[in-house]
């Protein structure tokens, strides 16, 4: 439904050029959800906007359905409003002057997606039906709460029944309970109209429980796509480890192993660390073992008895209410780990740490 290929903008300004964009490729299949997900600056609004037509690229190639929308060296490119594309900023973007019914005709009636007058009625109530606000129609629109207005104003953006969604940070004006609500929502209503949807945040878990696939983005590129499981739990890259959720990195080498069922394991600061390696890894290869917090076990009476259990002590503990937070001195190396809240943990006791081998990742260097 999208396809966009290699995507460059560049910002001439007073003190240089900003490289917003260098290079970024991706697909939206129909009907599926895509997230660009990425720190503040790093070029996802960008993006976002070459797609809507609002900027024009540099170079590269964007294809809305069928249609191609920009090709840089063909010199093709449609307007805005030609692209059959409905868009939600994170300003919302409403008329203050305007009912509801009326924000959400404008599109209809004023904008690039005109329809006779008898059926501009029946389009704006179905659209208020989607997003839950059939009886507020004749309301001014300033006397919406910020759930109510993005909701009037992604109904703005469905009314037209665009082939592509483009959201922009659409929950980060509300309060945090709100999000909350309004994700599930947004999720609801994507979902039952398979509507095809690039959507842009920095908020990690709203594009975990968003999305089809995710697209990790730093300084204008995309480090990693897949699937929200994918992202998680194979991060390819230490930004995507550390930005999607935590992680703990410890440099090392391969090395032959002498016990456990891996056959090798890495050599590192703390030890020998067993875990699933590449059938093509070379002894002596440097690499980064990473493990979530989640994944650290912390046993206050154990042996060390098991693969990769290694000695420490609770140099800080946090109770979360959820989860404890502890931080593990052994040697020179400080490991996180996320424990249950259930389990008293004394700071300053000696514990074995466990990290399980199947949960433990390797990056080797890009
Ligand atoms: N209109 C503009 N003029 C100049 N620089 C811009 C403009 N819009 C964005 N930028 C710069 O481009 C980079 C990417 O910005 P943006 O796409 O808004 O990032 P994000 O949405 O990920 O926060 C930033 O360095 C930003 O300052
Ligand atoms: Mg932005």
């Amino acid at each position: 439904m999208l396809r966009v290929k290699n995507l460059r903008k560049t910002y001439a300004m007073a003190e240089g050029r900003v490289e917003a964009v260098r290079g970024v490729s991706f697909d939206v299949d129909p009907g599926v959800f895509l997230t660009l997900l990425g720190p503040s600056g790093c070029g996802k609004t960008t993006t976002l906007r070459c797609v809507a037509g609002l900027e024009t690229p540099d170079s590269g190639e964007i294809y809305v359905g069928e249609q191609a929308v920009f090709v840089g060296n063909r010199g093709v490119l449609v307007p805005a409003y030609r692209r059959g594309v409905g868009m939600v900023f994170q300003s919302y973007a409403i008329w203050p002057h305007m009912t509801v019914a009326e924000n959400v005709s404008f599109p209809l009636v004023h904008g690039g997606f005109k329809v006779p007058k008898s059926k501009v009625n029946e389009k704006v109530r179905k659209a208020l039906e989607l997003v839950g606000l059939g009886a507020l129609e004749n309301r001014p629109a300033p006397l919406l709460s910020g759930g109510q207005q993005q909701r009037v104003s992604l109904a703005r953006a469905l009314v037209y029944e665009p082939k592509l969604l483009l959201l922009d940070e659409p929950l980060s004006n509300l309060d945090a309970k709100l999000r909350e609500e309004m994700r599930l929502e947004l999720r609801e209503i994507v979902r039952r109209l398979k509507i095809s949807t690039l959507y842009v945040t920095h908020d990690q878990e709203e594009a975990l429980v968003l999305s089809d696939h995710i697209a990790v983005m730093s300084e204008g590129q995309i480090l990693q796509q897949g699937s929200p499981r994918d992202i998680y739990l194979n991060p390819q890259h230490p930004f995507v480890a550390n930005f999607v959720g935590s992680a703990n990195f410890i440099d090392g080498a391969i090395d032959e192993a002498k016990n456990g069922h891996y056959g090798f394991a890495v050599g590192t600061a703390l030890g020998p660390i067993s875990c699933p390696l590449p059938s093509d890894v070379k002894i002596g290869e440097r690499v980064s073992v990473v493990f979530r917090p989640e994944d650290v076990l912390i046993h206050i009476d154990a042996e060390r008895s098991r693969t990769n259990m290694f000695p420490g002590v609770l140099e800080r503990v946090i109770f979360v209410g959820k989860r404890t937070h502890c931080e593990i001195r052994s040697g020179s190396l400080l490991l996180h780990s996320e424990a249950s809240a259930r389990t008293e943990m004394q700071q300053g006791s000696r514990v074995v740490v466990e990290i399980p081998p199947e949960y433990v990742r390797i990056l080797r260097s890009q």
